[in-house]
């Protein structure tokens, strides 16, 4: 288990890092978040709330690289699995690298843009453009999420 756990959160970290280092106005935002709800001091669990910007960071990261890309299963019983039937012994597979870049979910899937997982972001899923967009980097990090705060086109 450490293994795998140690393996899954390096890889995750690992494009954490390159992504930032490529994508810098959200660095910038990233830093100050961090700055204005940590200072020097490390996180803690109770931090989390006050952090939406480093959990769009994370979900983003994983969205466009997660650690563990395919995953399958051994059917036991006789099933159904969207309308195919499957017989014990059958190997199912799913890759959540492909489902997160699938048009269908995500607006432009291919590119790192951690406001898909703001509310109010024309990126966010379902597919629901809001109209009136503005810059999301001008929006106060700390807004809360549920507001109906204008929605947000990413320039980087
Ligand atoms: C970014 C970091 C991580 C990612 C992306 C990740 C992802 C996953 C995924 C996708 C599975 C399901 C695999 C499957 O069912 O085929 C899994 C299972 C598991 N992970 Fe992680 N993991 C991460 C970190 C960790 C850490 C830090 C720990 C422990 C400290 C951990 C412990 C486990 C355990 C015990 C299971 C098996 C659960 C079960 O089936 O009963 N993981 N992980």
């Amino acid at each position: 288990m450490s293994f795998a756990a140690h393996e899954t959160t390096a890889a995750a970290l690992a494009w954490l890092f390159l992504l930032l280092d490529r994508h810098q106005p959200v660095r910038r935002r990233l830093d100050a978040e961090i700055d204005r709800e940590l200072g020097n001091r490390l996180p803690t669990p109770a931090d989390l709330p006050r952090l939406p910007s480093t959990e769009a960071v994370v979900k983003e990261t994983l969205r466009l690289y997660p650690p563990l890309w395919y995953l399958e299963r051994t059917v036991d019983l006789p099933t159904e699995l969207a309308g195919y039937p499957l017989r014990p012994g059958t190997r199912v597979a799913v890759s959540p690298f492909v489902i997160h870049r699938d048009p269908r979910f995500y607006d432009r899937p291919m590119e790192f843009l951690p406001d898909h997982w703001w509310p109010w972001s024309p990126w966010s899923s379902p597919q629901q453009p809001t109209p009136g967009a503005t810059n999301c980097a001008r929006l106060p990090a700390h807004a809360p999420r549920s507001a109906h705060a204008p929605s947000c086109s990413h320039a980087d």
